[in-house]
């Protein structure tokens, strides 16, 4: 029998108390939080969610990139596992990867005050720097944990600000004994925020979410000619900021014609030497690239680079290009995503079966365990802003989802192995 059927339900006060204990330690105006990844605020953040782990009485470990494992050695075996980020953008809310660790302590917590023992461990995973805004590529923690990239070239990345990820994270003090890559769990299940307004919209609280996105992010770098802006003839400017706004513009309209589920940003722009009467020498352009197939994603790579190639010629400019992520669409497991929608169901919510317009942890750990996401509903769809908001009756909703979905997963068949 599931822990629902059996009365047991996660506590809600004590997972509204530990969202708020954490965003309050990063406090940003409007009520989120910013804790960039390897930061003074990610360390004060991450040394209060393993303390809770210490509280709960799980065996915590950190790997060599920084990742945070609590594992309740209830059974032996590999363990069912969750977990998500407790990093943040700048301008971050109080959900966004939070919710699905803290989800997770919350659904241990339960088991254990209930004295239910799940038949394998379970546990629940910190990853480092899934939002990719301080060090690219994004979800970089789980990446390394299971081998997608060397711990090596992984330690090596710089940081928007210049530093070097394996000296932040000797600083902070999570340059952890545990290896990278790591072994894979029996399952994963991750629970997140949707971060985009489909739910809400439509009324709908679970989100079984099917797949992921591809991302493709690249930095481009525009040199041109600065000069005087009084004196300079519009006919031989060479302006690296008209050709950052045309990239803008240019990624929009591509958006707007492919249409489906193809999206475009330009998130970041730095203009040097950034000054009023100055045609900018160099700028630097973030693209952000989506799409739900590979085929179309790949399509969208090229009219952008065929773009690039125009303008460049057209405006007298250099262009240099550096790939920052690329992730091709992934597709969870079947049977988990039917899992998540029969619970979901049984809990008496609709369901809706649906990509993640976003990265994830989970979508690094299917490529070695059965995984799949549980999606609750975001307020008017913000997110990766202080704003973001989900009722506390749909976080509720999702946890105890969350709940009998890891209890399911660490049963065992009456005759199994212990593995
Ligand atoms: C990660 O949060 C992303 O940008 O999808
Ligand atoms: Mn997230
Ligand atoms: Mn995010």
């Amino acid at each position: 029998m599931r822990p629902t059927d059996r009365g047991v339900r996660i506590d809600a006060p004590r997972l509204r108390a530990r969202l708020d204990d954490l965003a309050e330690i990063s406090p940003i105006p409007g009520g989120g939080s910013c804790r960039l990844a390897l930061t003074d605020e990610d360390r004060a953040g991450r040394d209060v969610v393993r303390s809770w782990m210490i509280d709960l009485g799980l065996r915590v470990q950190v790997d060599a990139i920084g990742n945070i494992f609590g594992t309740w050695d209830c059974a032996p075996g590999a363990p069912v596992m969750t977990g998500s980020h407790i990093d943040t953008v700048r301008t971050g809310g109080r959900y966004d990867g939070n919710y699905g660790v803290l989800a997770g302590l919350e659904v241990i917590e339960t088991l254990m005050t209930a004295g239910m023992t799940p038949s394998r461990p379970l546990s629940v995973a910190v990853f480092t720097n899934e939002e990719g805004a301080r060090f690219q590529p994004d979800m970089l923690g789980s990446l390394a944990y299971v081998g997608g990239v060397s711990l090596e070239a992984a330690l090596d990345i710089r940081a928007i600000d210049g530093a070097r990820l394996g000296d932040e994270l000797t600083r902070i003090g999570y340059d952890g004994p545990a290896p990278v890559p790591g072994p894979a769990p029996h399952a994963f299940i991750e629970l997140h925020i949707e971060q985009g307004p489909l739910l809400e919209a439509e009324g709908v609280t679970i989100g079984a979410v099917d797949g992921v996105q591809g991302i493709s992010w690249q930095e481009v770098t525009i040199t041109g000619q600065s000069n005087h802006a009084g004196t300079t003839p519009m006919r031989l400017r060479h302006d690296p900021a008209y050709v950052a706004a045309s990239i803008a513009v240019f990624l929009r309209d591509l958006a707007t014609e492919m249409g489906g589920n193809q999206v475009c940003t330009v998130g970041k722009i730095d203009l040097a030497p950034n000054l009023i009467n100055v045609v900018p020498a160099t700028a630097t352009v973030t693209l952000d690239v989506r799409n739900t197939d590979e085929e179309l994603l790949q399509i969208a790579e090229r009219r952008v680079s065929d773009f690039l190639d125009d303008v460049a010629a057209r405006e007298g400019v250099k262009i240099e290009r550096r790939r920052l992520a690329r992730f091709e669409p992934v597709v969870f497991d079947p049977e988990l995503v039917d899992r998540v929608a029969k619970i979901a169901g049984a809990h008496g919510h609709d369901v809706k079966r649906m990509p993640s317009g976003a990265g994830h942890d989970a979508q690094m750990l299917a490529r070695v365990c059965p995984s799949a996401m549980i999606f609750v509903p975001s307020h008017l769809g913000i997110s990766h802003n202080a704003a973001e908001h989900t009722d506390d009756e749909d976080l509720v909703a999702g946890a105890n989802v969350l709940l009998d979905i890891m209890w399911e997963l660490a049963q065992r068949e009456p005759n199994e192995e212990s593995s």
